[in-house]
């Protein structure tokens, strides 16, 4: 099993930081051969997207010429990453309601018609990688999802559809919220309540992405 293990974080000890290790720790368990790619997005961020790349990007015959122009390195790499892991392992803060923007310049990579996203006659997108489990350990200061939630979530609903649009569809989100307020012990509880989801989800988001 390969892992591609992604952090956002900017923050060396952090709650998602630590939550994406302990998902990657517990897939590890049942498979001691899984090798892990790391992409440290928090520690090592990426360009945001260049005057080059954006205007490959800006029309089908720009795109095609980009490929020889070499503007799409960055990204052919990054997607190459994602096709050879056979599961993704994200922890990402929340920033104002949705992904942080080290996060956001990644998917930028990741999002590219005629690589990623195909589209049919009648212009509709498909994706075009071959679904796989996602989990996604997220960190807030305050509570976004649930009957306590104060504040909009625009970060599930994007990954979502953002990941949905590439053809994977088999997430599982792991949200530890209100880490501004809760003390260590709190979190450690919410934290562990989280992890144990993982032997469910695994069973369901690992089938899913199987019948695909
Ligand atoms: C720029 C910035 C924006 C933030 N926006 C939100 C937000 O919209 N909602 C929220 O609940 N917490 C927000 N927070 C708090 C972080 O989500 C929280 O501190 C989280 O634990 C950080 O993740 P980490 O512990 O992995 O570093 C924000 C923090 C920063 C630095």
């Amino acid at each position: 099993m390969n892992i591609l293990h992604i952090d956002c974080s900017p923050r060396p000890e952090s709650h998602s930081r630590d939550l994406s290790a302990a998902i990657v720790s517990h897939l590890s368990v049942t498979d001691p051969d899984a090798s892990v790619i790391r992409r440290d997005l928090g520690r090592y961020p990426l360009p945001h997207a260049e005057s080059d790349y954006a205007t490959v990007l800006s029309s089908p015959g720009t795109l095609a010429e980009g490929v020889s122009k070499g503007a799409l390195g960055l990204s052919e790499q990054l997607i190459q990453e994602v096709e050879a892991a056979d599961v993704l392992v994200i922890g990402t803060p929340m920033n104002n309601f949705t992904v942080p923007s080290v996060l956001k310049a990644w998917i930028d990579q990741i999002l590219r018609m005629g690589r990623t996203i195909g589209v049919s006659p009648h212009g509709e997108k498909f994706g075009l990688l071959q679904d796989k489990p996602v989990y996604v350990g997220i960190a807030s200061g305050g509570v976004f999802t649930g009957d306590r939630a104060r504040q909009p979530d625009f970060l599930i609903p994007y990954l979502t559809a953002a990941f949905g649009c590439v053809g994977l569809n088999s997430l599982h989100f792991l949200p530890l919220q209100a880490t501004a307020f809760l003390g260590h012990d709190e979190l450690a509880a919410n934290r562990d309540v989280l992890l144990a989801t993982l032997p469910a989800a695994r069973e369901a988001v690992g089938a899913a992405a199987l019948r695909q």
